[in-house]
């Protein structure tokens, strides 16, 4: 990883401690754990995995930019099209996963007051407890007056939601399985210590609940043998809690991926795992546990056969460029002052990185998965793509 950033000693530190937990864990497993496993810990062991540590990790002196981040036109948008569904529904709540640093949060509830259309709670589901509180104190600086509508919990209410449950950038920071198809079988990688650091370890001749999901899933992709590829095995369960609890409404996820037949393409017959560190984007998961992001391609056809599994409705597949289009993104723009001004101009940048195809336009896509509504879900109006899932 030539030209990385090198960390510094407190960050090389809490990553040797995280190692020397992942490495006791390899010994108890009796060599190598699955490659899912590592990625649990490294994300999310409590205080030191990479989303329960305190580093910076969004925006742009932290790891990585998502879109909430690039510019409030992002969250301005969401708020129309969940503002058109509360209204649809009469009121409602909204519930975000994973809401990084507040951001989204803070434009959406900001936008959704202006239109007088605030959802009666604003709930956070947010895994790391190190987040939850830079959330909190975030919006009650942006959005004090709001404060008291916003409550985070830990689990999901068990029925009986309705209003829109969204989540940016949270399934591609899920744990996956990373596996290689020898032509008529799937083999799933492990890892296992070498030295103080860690190595791979291709585990054939498996058997178990992660390979059957993922025979069923590239059973008629073609792919080539010694594909390599991964698999979010918590998708499915994820969302049939969702679905659950879900008794009215609109569940978006958006999140960078293709359709099946776009994800296996020949061209990724390395799979799409992704790590960032400081802006830096490798493709080494097994480097300073802790410290990088670690992220995989969302399969949104995956998505959109567990929705239907889960008694959802699937009303819309697009990208981002046509969703935030669809909810307003240049009526927006030009709110933003006279076009020769500084703020237009840099509203305008902003809003390039979003839309366009070589920037976050293409690469993110927006699905809606619905129950009992009976409005077009705005995003999806102007060009849905859902028979290309
Ligand atoms: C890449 S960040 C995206 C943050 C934010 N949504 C944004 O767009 O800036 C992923 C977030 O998802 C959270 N996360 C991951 N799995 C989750 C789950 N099952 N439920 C809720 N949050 C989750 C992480 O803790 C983190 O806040």
């Amino acid at each position: 990883m030539n030209n990385l950033p090198v960390p510094a000693a407190d960050e090389l530190a809490l990553s040797a401690e995280l190692a020397s937990l992942i490495h006791q864990e390899i010994a108890a497993a009796g060599g190598a754990v699955p490659f899912s496993h590592f990625m649990e810990r490294c994300l999310y062991a409590p205080g030191l995995g990479y989303y329960s540590a305190g580093h910076r990790k969004f925006g742009a002196g932290g790891d990585f930019v998502t879109a909430p981040e690039v510019s409030p036109l992002f969250g301005r948008c969401l708020a129309r099209s969940c503002g058109e569904v509360l209204q649809s529904l009469g009121g409602g709540d909204i519930l975000e996963f994973g809401a990084g640093s507040g951001q989204l949060a803070i434009d959406l509830l900001g936008e959704l007051e202006s239109m007088d259309c605030l959802p009666e709670r604003y709930l956070v589901l947010e895994r790391s407890a190190e987040l939850k509180e830079r959330q909190q104190q975030a919006i009650g600086r942006h959005l004090p007056q709001l404060l008291d509508r916003v409550s985070w919990i830990d689990t999901l209410p068990d029925a009986g939601f309705r209003g829109v449950m969204l989540a940016n950038e949270v399934l591609d920071a899920m744990s996956v399985e990373c596996f290689q198809w020898d032509g008529e079988n799937v083999a799933l990688f492990h890892v296992r210590s070498e030295g103080e650091g860690f190595a791979w370890q291709l585990q054939a001749g498996e058997t178990n609940d992660a390979t059957a999901c993922i025979d069923a899933c590239v059973s008629g992709s073609n792919l080539c043998a010694g594909y390599i590829s991964e698999f979010n095995t918590s998708m499915q369960p994820w969302l049939q809690t969702v679905a659950e609890c879900l008794d009215q409404g609109l569940v978006l996820l958006i999140d960078y991926g293709y359709p099946r037949h776009e994800l296996f393409h020949p061209q990724r017959s390395s799979g799409t795992l992704m790590c960032h560190y400081r802006q830096h984007a490798h493709a080494d998961p097994l480097l300073w546990p802790g410290l990088q992001d670690i992220t995989a391609h969302v399969n949104f056809t995956a998505v959109a056969e567990a929705a239907v599994a889960a008694d959802l409705d699937v009303a819309g597949y697009t990208t981002q460029t046509y969703f935030l289009l669809d909810c307003g993104l240049e009526e927006f723009l030009l709110q933003s002052g006279p076009t020769d001004t500084m703020d237009y101009m840099q509203a305008a940048q902003q809003a390039k990185t979003l839309i366009l195809p070589g920037e976050m336009g293409e690469r993110f896509k927006c699905i809606g998965l619905t129950r009992g509504i009976d409005i077009p879900v705005p995003g999806f109006r102007l060009h849905d793509q859902r028979e290309r899932l």
